[in-house]
């Protein structure tokens, strides 16, 4: 692992979860395409992230990461990109309140197409194809055209990457992340449901910092900050021909970066030491970020610290641990004390999701709203025993009105769930749930400061 790196040194190693192409021409084809296209993102704005992600790494900053399960062809719409940008930042004010620190915002967005799976293949009614693999890859569709991967959907992956940016960005910085607008948005929801009366007073006490606020003059027109956000994509760096295709050197740096997102991460199946994922991230002058689940060994954060943090700098490597409610008390504790000791500069942050799903009676995929709790209580408690700092959550969530996760003021049961199910791969929170989230987030993160008055979620 410590001998030369270049984009393409991943290709000599084991990699696991990778779609098998069967024309391989038309992959190269592809792959030059690429190669040869814009990157989506730029060396300075991958900086700016990475400093905020050493402040939220050192306790100055807190880090809101949220999106799709698996973004997808069919759901690409101005209007559910401007409903999940819409609930992040209404989350990410009540966070900023409650924290009384920057929040960093980081959408699982623009990119967030492949997904790893436990089987390489699904069999219905008797007829046995490839499994779906994220729409970079293949088809949902159970068809033996659809399941068969196709290059040329990493050209319109990009492509719609390249246009969800750039809605994103016009977005952050074109008035619509409005500080004022933005609560407002959430004031309307607290008052036009009875259930989330519950966050009322929370949400007004914001408000009235706000009102303050505008009284010494700190308006949109006196204080633009109060209207443009930072916002920065991050996916998971799984198909590593897509990854390296949009790998580039910064002209200013000289340093390679990979420009299909600010952050990429490696996934909980494939960050294994001397496999083609950690080796093609260590290259990467990215914040990175890797996934944390149960049976991970103390041991293995260092080996991952070592390969991929040498220079121990910070806001380089986030580790997300994704436990479950029932393990994040056993499990968590010895790994944070071990980072700790070892004097390893890293980012913590909770991903609840992942380590909390479960098949509902009504037969579909999903998780329960307080178990998603439950587990980002556990790592806050956790942090709190060793002396360590709970930097952020990673959350798949989506601003459209779905209903994939049970629970919650909506008060979703398992039999509603075939309503409005749509994801493409895993459960997500609705725009009201992950709501719900950020206000028992920043009742964790007030503790210290504002004294809590929010009842849990039942
Ligand atoms: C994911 O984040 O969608 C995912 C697959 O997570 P994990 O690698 O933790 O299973
Ligand atoms: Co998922």
């Amino acid at each position: 692992m410590t001998s030369q790196w270049s984009p393409d040194s991943w290709r000599a190693l084991p990699a696991r979860q990778m779609p098998d192409y069967s024309d391989s021409d038309a992959l190269s084809h592809v792959e030059r395409e690429l190669a040869a296209h814009p990157p989506l993102v730029f060396g300075g704005e991958i900086r700016s992230l990475k400093s905020q992600l050493a402040n939220a790494a050192e306790g100055r900053a807190f880090v809101l990461q949220g999106g799709d399960c698996a973004e997808s062809f069919a759901e690409f719409s101005a209007d559910n990109l401007r409903d999940t940008f819409r609930v992040l930042l209404q989350m990410a004010v009540v966070l900023t309140y409650s924290s009384r620190m920057p929040v960093v915002k980081l959408g699982r967005i623009a990119g967030q197409f492949a997904k790893p799976r436990s089987e390489p293949t699904e069999t219905q009614n008797g007829v046995t194809l490839p499994i779906y693999r994220g729409d970079i890859i293949n088809d949902i569709a159970f068809s033996e055209d659809g399941r068969a991967p196709d290059p040329t959907r990493m050209l319109k992956a990009y492509s719609q990457a390249a246009a969800s940016l750039n809605l994103l960005r016009a977005f952050a910085q074109g008035g619509y992340a409005d500080l004022q607008k933005v609560h407002q948005w959430t004031l309307d929801f607290v008052r036009g449901s009875e259930q989330a009366e519950l966050y009322q007073n929370y949400a007004d006490r914001i408000a009235d910092a706000m009102a303050f606020m505008a009284a010494v003059g700190i308006t949109p027109e006196t204080a633009p900050v109060t209207r443009t956000v930072d916002f920065f994509t991050s996916h998971e760096a799984l198909l590593l021909p897509y990854e390296q295709a949009l790998t580039r050197v910064d002209s200013l740096t000289g340093q390679w970066f990979g420009c299909s997102a600010h952050l990429l991460w490696v996934g909980e199946r494939t960050r294994n030491p001397g496999e083609a994922h950690l080796e093609f991230a260590r290259g990467i002058n990215n914040p990175l970020a890797v996934k944390i689940g149960p049976r991970t060994e103390p041991d293995v954060l260092i080996e991952l610290a070592d390969m991929l943090n040498p220079d121990n700098e910070p806001g380089r490597l986030t580790f997300i641990s994704r436990m479950g409610a029932d393990q994040v008390a056993e499990r968590l504790p010895p790994l944070l004390r071990k980072t700790r000791e070892e004097g390893r500069s890293v980012l913590w942050i909770c991903d609840p999701m992942h380590g909390n799903t479960f098949k509902s009676t009504s037969g579909y995929k999903t998780r329960r709203l307080e178990r998603v709790c439950a587990e980002i209580r556990g790592f806050f408690d956790a942090h709190r025993a060793e002396g360590t700092y709970p930097g952020g959550i990673h959350l798949e969530m989506t601003g459209r009105d779905v209903t994939e996760c049970v629970g919650g003021v909506q008060r979703i049961s398992e039999e509603n769930l075939g309503l409005r199910y749509h994801t493409h791969c895993d459960p997500r929170l609705n725009a009201t749930q992950g709501l719900e989230v950020a206000f028992q987030v920043a009742e964790l993160l007030g503790r210290d400061h504002t004294g809590s008055d929010l009842r849990r979620v039942a």
